[in-house]
């Protein structure tokens, strides 16, 4: 059986190394090479929104993903005619990939989400501002990673500033801050017959924006993770989607759960699994798009924490500093292959396993402090 997958990133080489293990074959088809397929695999270079180029990529195929939510599956579609099946389908990724849609599709399914207002105009923007008091998130509706597309709108003064740097043809999101005590993550796998298994509840702690660690499990009273489960099990099916979706969420002082976002993938708050679960993310998202028996997301360690291993400055990559890190026992280092190091570029992380959260987490800062890149 061959799997493509749309994109050539870090998240496509685990997604290829889990295939790989399952026997499966993997065809990777990417705009350029940035390094991480490489040697897993056939990786196939060239304009992905070539029809001609896409046509000859999924020919031999016998299902096509993707793993980053800009892939063109809506013209893939069109061209494998239901033919090969696509997952997740352009229905999906059409309500994910705005912001403004997604928030809109999640409210109106129930789900609680921060108050927003799509803003076509400067003014609507400006009077939605008002309305929620600041702090408010300006968001960009397309296009935003790593909270490129945000900015934090604390004056007056900021609003002005803020739409133009973000604001696309229809405007901009704007959303109330959300006072939240701790950011919340839950990997659901989903197939396409509505089957999901749901994986534990996560913390995830951001710096400058990013994902800096991730503890599983998050220490949070049952109550709250139940909800958190049922919440993200819903928000999946609210947008039909089949595959892992990552789902980002916050928790308030009061024990509310509201959703952040979707991510129609496998999602860096669940890299974790790969070494502390029964079965990880990107096994469980190969098995939903095939359509075979999910396996058993929960966790065989009492805890684990995952540090993002960021670029230090320009260069190439070396892995000079590996064998220092390599002498932390129950840490596991993952290196993506990247070809060039830049500045805060995500270039692997290391997950620890231990019988306590603190105790992952000393194993997994001091293994990733070591990886100098
Ligand atoms: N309404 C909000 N109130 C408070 N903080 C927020 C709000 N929305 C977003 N944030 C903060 O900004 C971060 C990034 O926001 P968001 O997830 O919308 O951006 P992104 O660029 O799509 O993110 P990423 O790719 O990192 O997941 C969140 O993880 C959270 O820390
Ligand atoms: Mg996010």
């Amino acid at each position: 059986m061959r799997i493509g997958i749309l994109g050539g990133g870090q998240l496509g080489r685990m997604l290829g190394l889990a295939a790989i293990r399952m026997g499966l074959h993997v065809r990777f088809l990417t705009p350029s090479s940035e390094g991480p397929t490489d040697g897993i695999g056939e990786t196939i270079i060239g304009d992905w929104t070539d029809p001609a180029f896409l046509t000859s990529f999924t020919d031999g195929c016998d299902v096509v993903t993707c793993e980053s939510e800009w892939a063109p599956i809506d013209l893939l579609e069109e061209i494998v005619d239901g033919r090969i099946p696509v997952f997740p389908g352009s229905s999906t990724l059409r309500a994910i990939r705005h912001k403004g849609r997604q928030k809109t599709r999640l409210r109106e399914a129930g789900l609680p989400v921060p108050e927003f207002v799509c803003c076509a105009t400067l003014e609507d923007a400006a009077s939605a501002t008002q309305s929620f008091g600041f702090p408010v998130l300006f968001k960009a509706f397309r296009g935003s990673y790593d909270g490129y597309g945000n900015a934090t709108v604390r004056t007056e003064g900021d609003v002005l500033g803020a739409w133009d740097k973000l604001a696309d043809r229809d405007g901009v999101l704007v959303e109330a801050w959300a006072p939240f005590v701790r950011e919340l993550a839950v990997m659901v796998a989903r197939r396409d017959d509505g089957k999901c298994v749901v994986y534990p509840v996560v913390e995830s702690e951001q710096r400058d924006h990013r994902c800096h660690a991730v503890l599983a499990p998050a220490a949070v009273a049952q109550s709250v993770a139940a909800s958190a489960r049922e919440i993200a099990i819903a928000a999946v099916e609210a947008v039909e989607a089949v595959g892992v979706v990552g789902v980002e969420l916050f928790e308030m002082p009061d024990g509310r759960i509201l959703v952040n976002e979707l991510a129609p993938r496998p999602h860096n708050t669940g890299h974790y699994s790969i070494e502390a679960c029964h079965t990880s993310q990107f096994e469980n998202h190969l098995r939903a798009v095939i359509g075979w028996p999910l396996g058993d997301p929960s966790l065989r360690v009492p805890a684990a924490v995952m540090i993002n291993v960021l670029g230090h400055r320009d260069g190439e990559t070396s892995v000079a500093s590996l064998p220092e890190a390599l002498t932390i026992q129950n840490a596991s280092i993952h290196l993506y292959g990247k070809r060039s190091v830049k500045p805060r570029r995500k270039m692997g992380h290391v997950t620890a396993t231990a019988d306590s959260l603190s105790a992952a987490r000393v194993a997994a800062e001091t293994a990733a402090k070591h990886i100098r890149l």
